[in-house]
């Protein structure tokens, strides 16, 4: 929806619009009101400030009578209830306010129930007692700035990007004070950065290192670039340009850029650009943003990508329709590529993703605008996939991976998903490619940026604010029932 629709103006005109078209006569335009605004002025004479019930009943108490997924609430609202006293809105509010409405809902009411859950908040020595294992977190490194990714090589030491634009090298526990020399040069402003490092699966035999950055273009512009090289005595060297949009596909703005590093083990590396806040561009197979990438190895394309040959596609393309992708990993048994991507304000999604296909961004959503004004009320249409999962209000999900140690034996192949603005670590039970459970591990402790399941079976976890690398430790039982976390939080679960 372009700016011009904000007007009073335009507004009028398009209610005036839409009242003559043929298609929807009756249903209002977007008032492209805040959400917040439109319960105070509409339903908080029944339903109450808090929303907690009144001449209407309580809203965040996830108990429904009518209903509780989205579409019976959104019904519940458009169609009321005229004999209880609930009046219908289909005539006052968009499907896009309704929607934006739903999803308010859904925010309140995690709010309600996470202000009376206490989750495990790990400090130093305390041992957690989570569902499946007792562990413990456990910092090993300090004094990095906005670590973003971190991978391991063959011999234990980890590398870490700092988004500023340096890789940092941790061996033994301990962060060498040097950086990485001869990195590329780096967009590093508000999301941009030094993104993702990844380690060659057979490292030990051609030693090729993948980072994924931010590359500064002309204006101002930006757009992420894929790299290869090799280390050799504290420098970055025999490096490749794998990847790189061309010139007039470079983006402004600081936002969206993904993004991960896969590998197949077939020799095939996929990896993630976000639509860098042009929404549209995700659509649009002409464009490099908004979509999974799959390419050989040495940067090639292989031939039989969905969009290979095809007239004025991007021939790296694999999946579109993809927001912000910012975790990306491979099923260790099915070899399925799992994505997740931020939403806008609700509908962080979780998706399987399968070559070719459209997922959806931004015609369909379960979010709405950060502003709390309506989005769409699309949250599905044929040939566009649904995700996995949905949580709605966002966790500001980040990085995913599957657990392959056995540190955990009853965690194995569970997969772990970090949050940034929630702060959380979560794991998914997975079965027949659904998510059958969702378990909080701890919240509250930093802004969790990347997470690994180490070649040595521990769990690492890149914090921000505080910045540091940790990793879960198994510890024994811990007889304090203060730290056991959460069961399984209700909060924005949606499965598809
Ligand atoms: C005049 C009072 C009144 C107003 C205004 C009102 N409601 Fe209600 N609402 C009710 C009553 C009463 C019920 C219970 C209906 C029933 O028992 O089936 C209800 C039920 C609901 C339900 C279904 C709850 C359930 O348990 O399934 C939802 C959702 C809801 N209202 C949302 C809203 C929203 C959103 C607004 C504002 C756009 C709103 N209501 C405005 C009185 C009101």
């Amino acid at each position: 929806m372009s700016n011009a629709f904000s007007s009073p103006l335009m507004c009028g005109l398009l209610v005036f619009a839409s009242l003559a078209s043929a298609q929807q006569p009756q249903s209002p335009q977007s008032s492209r009101r805040d959400v917040a605004e439109i319960y105070a002025s509409l339903c908080v004479n029944c339903h109450g400030p808090k929303l907690e019930g009144g001449l209407g009943p309580n809203l965040v108490d996830d108990t429904w009578k009518s209903g509780a997924d989205d579409e019976s609430i959104a019904r519940s609202i458009r169609e009321g209830r005229l004999s209880e006293g609930m009046p219908a809105f289909s005539g006052t509010l968009s499907p896009q306010d309704i929607r934006a409405l739903v999803i308010y809902l859904r925010e309140q009411g995690a709010k309600k129930r996470s202000e009376s859950t206490s989750f495990a908040r790990p400090v130093a020595d305390k041992v957690v007692n989570s569902e499946r294992h007792a562990f413990k977190l456990e910092t090993i490194a300090e004094g990095l700035e906005t670590p973003w990714s971190m991978a391991f090589l063959p011999d234990g030491r980890m590398l870490v990007t700092e988004k500023a634009g340096r890789l940092r090298v941790v061996e033994k526990g301990r962060l060498l004070p040097k950086p990485i020399s001869g990195t590329p040069e780096v967009w590093s402003r508000n999301q941009g950065g030094l993104l993702d490092v990844a380690v060659h699966p057979d490292y030990a035999r051609n030693g090729w290192i993948y980072l994924s950055y931010s590359d500064p273009g002309a204006n101002d512009s930006a757009m992420t670039v894929l790299v290869r090289g090799k280390l050799r005595e504290g420098r970055l060297v025999e490096q490749q340009t794998l990847f790189r949009a061309r010139p007039e596909h470079y983006r402004t703005g600081g936002v969206h850029f993904g993004s991960r590093i896969v590998f197949d083990g077939k020799g095939h590396v996929f990896f993630s650009i976000g639509e860098r806040g042009r929404k549209e561009d995700a659509q649009e197979l002409s464009r490099p943003n908004g979509k999974v990438h799959r390419i050989h190895e040495d940067g090639s394309i292989p031939k039989d990508n969905p969009f290979a040959g095809r007239e004025g596609a991007i021939a790296s393309i694999w999946s579109y329709g993809n927001r912000n992708p910012q975790g990306l990993a491979r099923h260790p048994v099915t070899g399925e590529l799992w994505e997740t991507e931020h939403g806008p304000r609700g509908g962080d999604e979780l998706n399987r993703i399968a070559p070719g296909l459209n997922y959806g961004w931004p015609v369909i959503t379960y979010g709405m605008n950060y502003d709390g004004t309506p989005m769409t009320d699309r949250t599905a249409q044929e040939g566009m996939e649904q995700p996995v999962l949905h949580w709605t209000p966002s966790i500001a999900v980040s990085a995913i991976d599957f657990y392959t140690g056995s540190r955990f034996p009853q965690w194995k192949n569970d997969l772990f998903v970090g949050a940034l603005a929630q702060q959380e670590l979560r794991r998914l039970r997975l079965e027949d490619g659904k998510v059958v459970h969702q378990e909080v591990l701890f919240k509250d402790v930093g802004r969790v940026r990347d997470v690994v399941s180490g070649s040595d079976g521990y769990i690492y976890i890149a914090f921000n604010e505080p910045d540091r690398i940790a990793r879960l430790v198994p510890a024994p039982q811990s007889s304090s029932p203060r730290e056991r976390p959460a069961a399984q939080s209700k909060a924005g679960e949606h499965g598809h």
